[in-house]
This record gives C-alpha cells, structure tokens and sequence, in this order.
C-alpha cells in the first residue's frame, strides 16, 4: 500500500517548491530553523518545501530578494529581530522592512548565550568584566553583520560595559562560531539554536545566557542580568513574510500551514532540543508578526539613533 501511496504523493509535491530564504549562512541558527520549519511545512502543506541560504550584509542581501520575489506564495523570508533594525542601520536599504512585506506570522524565540574561546582568561561575567578593563579592544567579537542578532547583542554588551571591542563581521554565525572556537575571535553572542551542542562539549565556554530568565537547556549557566550585567535583557525573535501583494487567499493558506507546522510533534521537538521557543497559534498570524515588527522597530530605532551607527 505504502509503494502505491508514494507515487502519488510525489506528483502531488511536484508543482513549483515553496522557498524559504534563510538571510544567513548555512549550518546556523536561522538555518536550523529553517529546515525543521521546511520540513514541517512540507507535510502541512503538502508541497515541496526548500530552504536557501542568500546571506550577506546581515541579513538585509536575503530580504531584499524576497521583496522583489514575485507576490505567488512561493518564495518567504525566514528572518529574526534584526529585520526591525536593519532600517535605521543602512542607509542605502533597497526596500522597506515593513512597506514591502505581507507578514504570515512568528515562528519562535530563541535565548542567546555569550560565548567566549575556550582558552579565554575568564570563565565568569565578572572575570571577563576585569579582562574587559585590561584588554579593552584587544578583545574582538564576532558577529553575522551590521544588524544581525549577535551584532545587536554585541551592542547591548559594549554599551553596557562602556567599552568598545573589536567587531568581526561574517555571512552567519556558523562561521563565526568556527573562528570563536579556533581561538581566533575571543567572542560571540549567539542564539542556543546554535551553541547548545557546542557548550555542552565544551568546544565553546559560556558566560552567560542573555535573556531574563535562564534557560532550561542550560540551568546550570546564570543569566548575564544575575552575572553582573544588570537589565541585560535579549531574546530573539523570528518571523515569516511573504512580499507585499501576495494574494490574501495565498496569506491564509500559508498562515494554515505555518500553524499547523509548528504544533508538528517532529517541529516542536527539534525547537525544543535547540533551547527555542515556537509561536503560539495566536502570535503564528500577520497581526501578531505585524505588532511586533512595528513596536521593535520603534524600540531599535530609539537604541539605534542613540548610538549613532550607519552603514553606506
Ligand atoms: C544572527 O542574526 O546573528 C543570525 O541568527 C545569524 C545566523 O543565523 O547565522
């Protein structure tokens, strides 16, 4: 029966792929996401469901090439919180964050954790703080571009600490954390997605997890607000969008898909073994991702004018 089954649902997945542009390398946090999110939707939708990688200039390269897609359905931008700051931080965006795409619905929240070279000389905040003190800009930290997550969280750091550290630009975290661990970059801010298996081996040392409350991936590790950076408080947050003028009957079958996806046992157990958190059904919908997007772009904007940094 099942070699009967096959064929057809073969021909059913065989009209064009659904893309899910990940704006970040391969191998990283938003790519995990997004090929357990892929997968997931592939069954609720019953289509061919593809991830692709366009990263670049932290995130902004994948973003713009989903809002001149074609409004059909068929191509998405899986993006994180660095989608509200990228306004304020380009000059030269060719599209607007907001304007130019139909948003579907959040996808999940993920904590970060500040990681460090194994051979670093501190294994607490308050090590690192004095370390901080000595070194200054000796110390660099790595991040997957001008907006990206881990460059937001290396902001929130710096401005906390007073200190300016020297900022190491790649395509994604993956290859940032593959410096990191090599010994080359001291530092990173990276999402549990991520990091999770690498600390627990420790291939990376961690100082602390970023969001308010510990995570319970990692209830042994204190958050950076209870290790000596008090109000550190970072959580990010992912969504899904279609380009503006997508069909509102293509929008809300997408919004089926992406709900019933992340209700998925196999989804919510690959979310779960990373530390991240999938949207709720009530926040998996445009309103909800919309609400968002506009009070963080709001928030980012008033951190972002403060500190005053542009990219051409
Ligand atoms: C970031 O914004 O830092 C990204 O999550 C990086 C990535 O997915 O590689």
């Amino acid at each position: 029966l099942l070699a009967l089954c096959l064929p057809v649902q073969a021909a059913e997945r065989a009209g064009p792929p659904l893309t899910i542009v990940v704006p970040f390398a391969a191998g990283g946090p938003t790519d995990a996401l997004g090929r357990a999110l892929a997968a997931a939707m592939a069954d609720s939708l019953d289509r061919k469901v593809v991830v692709r990688n366009v990263d670049g200039a932290g995130g902004t390269v994948g973003a713009e090439r989903v809002a001149k897609a074609g409004p059909d359905g068929n191509t998405l931008l899986l993006s994180n919180i660095g989608h509200a700051t990228s306004m304020w931080l380009y000059t030269a965006l060719r599209y607007h964050p907001v304007d130019d795409f139909a948003p579907i619905g959040m996808v999940a929240e993920v904590p970060m954790t500040l990681v460090a070279k194994p051979g670093l000389k501190a294994a607490t905040v308050e090590e690192f703080k004095a370390l901080v003190r000595t070194e200054g800009n000796r110390l660099s930290i790595a991040n997957a571009g001008v907006g990206s997550a881990s460059y937001l969280c290396g902001l929130l750091l710096m401005d906390m600490l007073r200190t300016e550290l020297t900022s190491v630009p790649y395509r994604g975290t993956k290859p940032a954390v593959m410096d990191v661990m090599n010994g080359h970059v001291d530092l990173l801010c990276d999402q549990t997605t991520h990091t999770l298996p690498l600390i627990r081996s420790a291939r990376l040392k961690v100082l602390g997890v970023s969001a308010k409350a510990r995570t319970a991936e990692l209830p042994q590790v204190p958050t950076l607000d209870e290790a000596g950076l008090a109000g550190f408080d970072l959580t990010v947050w992912h969504g899904l969008y279609a380009p503006k003028g997508t069909p509102p009957e293509t929008v809300a079958a997408l919004v089926a898909g992406l709900r019933e996806a992340l209700a998925s046992p196999s989804l919510t157990a690959a979310f779960a073994s990373r530390g991240a958190r999938p949207a709720s059904p009530g926040d998996a919908q445009p309103d909800a991702l919309q609400a968002q997007l506009a009070s963080e772009v709001q928030r980012w904007g008033e951190i972002l004018r403060k500190a005053a940094i542009y990219v051409e």
